[in-house]
């Protein structure tokens, strides 16, 4: 069993995989599962994770990824989706939690149940932000839904770092892209309109020539600063 640290240092940006190995699907959904357990904004879960692994859409998925060689040779290509269109589900399951461990306590003040109740709404459902903060209703929707975008990109982002160590885990490899054409891959997938691309993360076992070079990092002094 590898330690954590193994996993950490195993894990490298692969961008060729092996076409003959016995690649085994199951590794993704079991990676797929951990991932779903990463931490996420209010545990509104408002991802999804897209599996393209047929012939047919892996090749299309392969020319939405720019034809790059990390998606070239992947046995799947998972695509983390932020899915902001979910959030009254998300809200309401929360919500019902929140009652449910409260319903013996009559007395509960009503700020306990606010927050899936009001503030999930209020931040996902769109509201008013004239009063919040001075700015006329446009730039109120506009800011709200850039405060929602950089939330959401956050969660998905943990959930594929998570999917990316499940996988080093047990020895297989991974890309995370950025390097792709959204609009492509929305059509693709059928994803809604306010959907977004986060990153899609390449699956495969690694060639040793699948990984450039050593790893490259700055010195702990440059990015670690103590207060
Ligand atoms: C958000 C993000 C986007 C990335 N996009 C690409 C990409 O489009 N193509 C690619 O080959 N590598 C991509 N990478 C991989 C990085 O280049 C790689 O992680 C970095 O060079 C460090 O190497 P290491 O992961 O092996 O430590 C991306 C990584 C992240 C986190």
């Amino acid at each position: 069993m590898k330690r954590f640290s193994d996993v950490v240092n195993y894990r490298r940006a692969v961008r060729k995989y092996d076409p003959d190995y016995a690649f085994d699907h199951d590794v993704v959904t079991q990676a797929l599962e951990l991932a779903t357990l990463a931490p996420n904004s209010s545990n509104m879960q408002l991802w999804e994770f897209h599996r393209v692994k047929s012939p047919e859409m892996l090749e299309k998925m392969k020319a939405c990824c720019l034809g790059q060689n990390a998606a070239k040779t992947a046995n799947e290509l998972i695509v983390f989706v932020t899915a902001p269109q979910k959030w009254r589900d998300r809200a309401d399951m929360n919500a019902k939690v929140i009652r449910n461990a409260f319903a013996s306590k009559p007395n509960t003040p009503e700020h306990v149940f606010a927050y899936y109740e009001k503030d999930m709404p209020y931040l996902y459902g769109g509201v008013d932000l004239i009063e919040y903060k001075g700015l006329d209703k446009e730039q109120g929707q506009e800011l709200r839904k850039n405060d929602v975008r950089v939330i959401l990109n956050k969660s998905a982002a943990l959930a594929a770092m998570t999917f990316m160590y499940a996988l080093a885990e047990v020895d297989y490899d991974s890309c995370p892209m950025e390097g792709f054409e959204e609009g492509a891959i929305k059509s693709l997938l059928n994803l809604p309109e306010e959907a977004e691309v986060c990153m899609v993360v390449s699956v495969g076992k690694r060639l040793p020539e699948g990984v450039y070079g050593p790893r490259l990092r700055v010195d702990l002094s440059d990015v670690v600063i103590e207060h």
